[in-house]
């Protein structure tokens, strides 16, 4: 900036110049050349300002940063655009809602409703004016262009450690690794909180549901209990990587059990970065540096101190550890299931199933074309679960019946058809027990961790395995 400010005022001294001369009479010889003049406050000789934007702005380090970040799905995916004036969502999905939360300081805390005595309000939101913007650039590196010298990068917007929201802010996130720069990915890719939707609230004890693992959690048939009414959506959103690896206390509902709580390796000694920004493979260029994607490429993985020839048939580090995580889920989604109200006999599975991997893909369900969304995670179970619950929603879930013979009934009928009001009655009602809300929220995020245990293997077998073993 110096430099160019420099310049910019001896054009404005030329300038002065020209306009003391233009008010006096015909003008006098030209004077002889000045000394040349000192060097600027910064010690160096003027250079062309093209030079110092070049420290950037060349083929190998912002342009080629900017190809990569074509493919990154921060860059493509289109959240942002559909998120935006959202104040509660744009905390992870807006730039400017992102950079408002990081300066701010934004607690992650529930407060009280100052328009509902005792009811809580998710205090973890920007301000409306900053609930817009693309994740771009300046989202992460917060010094672009404040100085124009070497220094403005990387310069991150934030290492500090996280506040989960998923927690209502009473437990932190703090990966110390490489500077904490995982804290940057950690907060936005952190689980979103289950609030007691119908009662105070509150974010949901997760504790209670341990600790009372018989008790009704929700019955469609009692209206008396009720702690959340689940729906299709019900779930702990996208994010749910940075939870399960930083794992032990930090994630999930641990039920006791065979298997004890520990973290892997990873949780301490690797940060995102490493595998998810290391050098692009060249097989796959669709993965590392600012792609941000770890898919294919194990550049990450091979490096001094970690690891030696781990590549997709890897036995002991990817097959088996991905396939035993794999068996887990399928054994957890199985198990996940309530007895048909409607047979008294057979069983009606909780977890919904989408075996939809493409954005295109129509279905057509009771004569009505829809699109079911894509499934992020279907290849990581056999039965292809999204995640989200197996309720019967005519707009959000209306393809449900493609894939199994009977929905739940779900009380949430307003603004629904009379039509839709009695496919909805012919279905089975549901009940759901501490234990079961419990291992849902747990099969959940350990789907949507997506490296089928990667991030932290232990963690995550132990979060399944005592998962099995709580629910009948
Ligand atoms: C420390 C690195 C760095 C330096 C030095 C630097 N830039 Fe940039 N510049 C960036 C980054 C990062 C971006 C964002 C790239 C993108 O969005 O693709 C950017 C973007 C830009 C843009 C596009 C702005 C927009 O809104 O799309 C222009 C124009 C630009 N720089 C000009 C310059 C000029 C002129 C200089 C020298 C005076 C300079 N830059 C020096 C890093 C730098
Ligand atoms: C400002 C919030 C934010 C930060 C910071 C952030 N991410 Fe993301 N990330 C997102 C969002 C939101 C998406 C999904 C975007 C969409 O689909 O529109 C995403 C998508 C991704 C994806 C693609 C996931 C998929 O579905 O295939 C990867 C991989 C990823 N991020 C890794 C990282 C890593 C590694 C870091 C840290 C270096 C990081 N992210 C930092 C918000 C963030
Ligand atoms: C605490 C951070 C956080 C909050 C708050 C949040 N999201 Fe997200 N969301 C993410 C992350 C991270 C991803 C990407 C995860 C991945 O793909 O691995 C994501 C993914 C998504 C996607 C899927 C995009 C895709 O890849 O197809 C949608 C849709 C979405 N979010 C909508 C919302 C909406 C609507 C809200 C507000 C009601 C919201 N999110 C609030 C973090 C958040
Ligand atoms: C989701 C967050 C995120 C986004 C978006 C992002 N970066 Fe980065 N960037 C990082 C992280 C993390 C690092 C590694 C920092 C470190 O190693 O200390 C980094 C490193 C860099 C570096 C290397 C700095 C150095 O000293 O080696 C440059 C240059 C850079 N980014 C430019 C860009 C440009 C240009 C864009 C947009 C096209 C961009 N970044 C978008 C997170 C991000
Ligand atoms: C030890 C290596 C490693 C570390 C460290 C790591 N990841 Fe991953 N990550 C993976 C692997 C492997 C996958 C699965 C890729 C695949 O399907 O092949 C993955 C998948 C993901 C995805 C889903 C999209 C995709 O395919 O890339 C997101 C989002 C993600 N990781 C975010 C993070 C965040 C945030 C951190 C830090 C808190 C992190 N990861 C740390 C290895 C790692």
């Amino acid at each position: 900036m110096k430099i160019m400010k420099n310049s910019f005022l001896s054009l404005l001294a030329i300038a002065a110049l020209a306009f003391m001369t233009s008010c006096e009479g015909p003008m006098g010889p030209v004077g002889p050349t000045g000394a040349n003049g000192t060097n600027g406050a910064d010690g160096l000789n003027g250079v062309d300002a093209n030079e110092t934007c070049k420290l950037c702005h060349n083929p190998n380090s912002v342009d080629l940063i900017a190809s990569q970040y074509e493919l990154s799905k921060h860059g493509y995916g289109e959240a942002a655009f559909a998120e935006a004036g959202n104040t509660g969502c744009g905390p992870c999905h807006l730039s400017e809602a992102f950079k408002y939360v990081c300066q701010n300081n934004v607690s992650a805390a529930f407060i009280p409703d100052p328009a509902n005595a005792g009811k809580y309000l998710n205090g973890y939101a920007s301000v409306s004016t900053a609930a817009y913007g693309d994740i771009t650039c300046n989202t992460c590196h917060s010094a672009i262009h404040s100085t124009y010298g070497s220094s403005d990068l990387p310069s991150l917007t934030t290492v500090a450690p996280v506040s989960m929201t998923f927690f209502g802010g009473t437990k932190t996130i703090d990966l110390q690794q490489d500077g904490g720069i995982s804290n940057l990915c950690v907060k936005c890719h952190q689980p979103r909180p289950f609030t007691n939707s119908n009662t105070d609230k509150n974010v949901l004890d997760y504790a209670n549901l341990i600790a009372n693992p018989t008790a009704l959690f929700y019955s469609a048939a009692d209206p008396g209990v009720d702690v959340l009414k689940p729906s299709y959506r019900t779930h702990t959103h996208y994010g749910s990587v940075g939870a399960v690896f930083a794992g032990k206390g930090l994630c999930g509902v641990e039920f006791a059990g065979t298997k004890t709580y520990a973290n892997s390796g990873h949780t301490t000694l690797a940060s995102c970065q490493q595998c998810h920004m290391v050098e692009p493979d060249a097989v796959n260029s669709k993965s590392g540096g600012h792609t941000f994607f770890a898919k294919g490429n194990f550049n990450g993985c091979n490096v001094t101190g970690c690891h030696t020839g781990v590549d997709a048939n890897n036995t002991t580090l990817w097959v088996n550890p991905r396939a035993a995580i794999k068996t887990l889920l399928d054994q957890l989604g199985a198990k996940l299931k309530v007895l048909n109200s409607i047979d008294g006999v057979s069983y009606v599975e909780i977890l919904n199933r989408n075996p939809n991997t493409s954005e295109t893909a129509q279905v057509v369900v009771n004569g009505v074309t829809a699109n079911v969304g894509v499934n992020l995670w279907a290849s990581l179970t056999t039965n292809k679960y999204d995640g989200y619950l197996n309720i019967y929603d005519p707009n959000s879930n209306p393809a449900g019946p493609t894939y199994n013979t009977v929905q739940f009934k779900s009380p949430s009928t307003t603004n629904w058809t009379a039509a839709q009001i009695a496919i909805n009655n012919t279905l089975p009602v549901l009940t759901l027990t501490n234990a079961q809300m419990g291992a849902i929220i747990n099969f959940q995020l350990c789907l949507r961790e997506y490296s089928l245990g990667i991030h932290n293997y232990k963690y995550v077998e132990a979060l399944l395995t005592n998962s099995i073993a709580a629910i009948p």
